[in-house]
């Protein structure tokens, strides 16, 4: 693989997984926790530079009360668990998104996480919370304007505090079926290749991204050339 790849997924499909089992949707962000550990290990052995994952767009506001406060409890609860394992496995974690909104736990754990695996050079995992990339262009471009020219590549990514630099989107997978990007990295997947599953996401594993991984070694990438 190569050793700047960048893998992005939306973790989608949580929803209707509990659905099936006429559990609350609450057991799917659950049971999503196993795919996420899954998915992070068979990052780290296929030497992926980069892997950003969706965990909550700003858009998932709209949703009832009781479900953001379940996947906010759950967030706090698993950022320092995940930390401890980042942390063993030489795992860079970061947060991209906006910070003015989430929960005080959520903050401070994310914060802690970060602290502590900064040193992390294996794999940078970024998860995506509160993350809106229309937003993210909007505030960029608002940024340049206010502060005369500028470098927009670093404006985007203060605009949604991502901490360094990280190559272009190579492979975008999305779990649970939809063909959609739901605001997700507009800028940075400009030539990803896109792979969609009808998996639910506690249902997609290590060997699913495998799968993925070879689809997307047989692509052949262009941007915009005639191939050699
Ligand atoms: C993805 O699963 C998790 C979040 C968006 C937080 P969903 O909760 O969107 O599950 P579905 O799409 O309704 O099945
Ligand atoms: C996208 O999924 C966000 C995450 C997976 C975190 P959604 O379930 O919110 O997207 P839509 O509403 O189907 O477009
Ligand atoms: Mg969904």
């Amino acid at each position: 693989m190569s050793n700047s790849l960048h893998v992005a997924i939306i973790m989608d499909g949580n929803g209707r997984w509990a659905n099936q089992r006429s559990l609350p949707r609450s057991a799917g962000h659950h049971a999503g926790i196993r795919s996420l550990r899954e998915t992070v290990e068979t990052a780290v052995q296929r030497k992926i530079h980069t892997l950003t994952l969706y965990a909550f767009s700003s858009d998932n506001w709209q949703r009832p009360q009781s479900e953001i406060r379940a996947l906010m409890r759950i967030l706090a609860a698993q950022l320092p668990a995940q930390a401890a394992h980042c942390v063993r496995q030489n795992i860079r974690l970061s947060v991209i998104g906006r910070r003015d909104r989430l929960p005080e736990p959520v903050l401070q754990a994310l914060v802690r996480a970060e602290t502590r695996t900064m040193n992390g050079s294996a794999l940078h995992l970024r998860l995506a919370l509160d993350y809106s990339a229309r937003d993210s262009l909007t505030r960029a471009a608002q940024h340049i304007r206010l502060n005369g020219n500028g470098d927009f590549l670093h404006a985007l990514m203060r605009a949604y505090n991502a901490d360094c630099p990280v190559p272009d989107v190579d492979l975008l997978i999305r779990t649970g079926g939809e063909q959609r990007l739901s605001d997700f990295l507009l800028w940075e997947c400009a030539y990803a290749e896109l792979y969609f599953t009808p998996d639910f996401w506690p249902d997609f594993n290590g060997e699913k991204l495998d799968t993925a991984l070879a689809a997307f070694q047989k692509r052949q990438r262009r941007f915009g050339a005639v191939p050699a």
